[in-house]
């Protein structure tokens, strides 16, 4: 889905998927720098990152195994639900591993705070954190995150990953919903 597909929906174009995918290589070599000679354990947060880790391993020379954890923190709207418990987790060992948390998005961090306190108890010899964006303003709690695509403003936000109510996933770029899309 492009740009041009929902334009009417979105208030504001933020990044076009060139930009995106551009950004996303400019990381993948700071973490193919940074991983020299190691072989890396990506975790992707479900479902939102599937479009930052699909793009992002692509671009890594680094051997890289592909994982995926599913973690609740949102329902179907627009206001997060407090509510965060492992759905799907991790079928693979990552003691003594080197860790890469994959996420499309840091809202609050809530999500991502909660995710990696629980990953360092299983003991990776690594654990650094990516994320194709991030919205400062939001921020709840500190996360140390070593990889930032691109710092937005505090809006909802969709594409590349991103919903409302299961729709815009697929969008190839980044752009702000329209408030009247959700009753804002
Ligand atoms: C989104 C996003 C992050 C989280 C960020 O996931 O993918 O995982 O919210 O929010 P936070 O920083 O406020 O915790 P969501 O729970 O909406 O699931 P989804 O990826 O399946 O849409």
């Amino acid at each position: 889905m492009e740009i041009a597909d929902v334009r009417g929906d979105l208030s504001q174009v933020l990044f076009t998927p060139d930009e995106i995918t551009g950004r996303l290589r400019e990381l993948a070599g700071d973490v193919d720098r940074d991983y020299a000679g190691k072989d890396l354990v990506i975790v992707g947060v479900l479902n939102g990152a599937v479009m930052t880790v699909a793009d992002l391993a692509r671009d890594l020379k680094t051997h890289c195994e592909m994982h995926w954890m599913a973690i609740s923190s949102y329902g179907d709207g627009v206001t997060s639900s407090g509510v965060l418990r492992i759905l799907k987790d991790l079928t693979v060992d990552i003691e003594g591993r080197d860790v890469l948390v994959v996420e499309d998005i840091i809202d609050t961090g809530l999500t991502l705070s909660y995710l990696v306190q629980n990953l360092r108890g299983r003991q990776p010899a690594s654990l650094e954190v990516l994320t194709a964006f991030r919205k400062p303003a939001a921020a709840k709690c500190d996360v140390d995150v070593k990889y930032v695509g691109f710092d937005i403003p505090n809006d909802f936000v969709v594409g590349y990953g991103l919903d409302y109510a299961g729709k815009y996933r697929n969008l190839n770029g980044l752009g702000v919903l329209d408030p009247a899309v959700y009753g804002g």
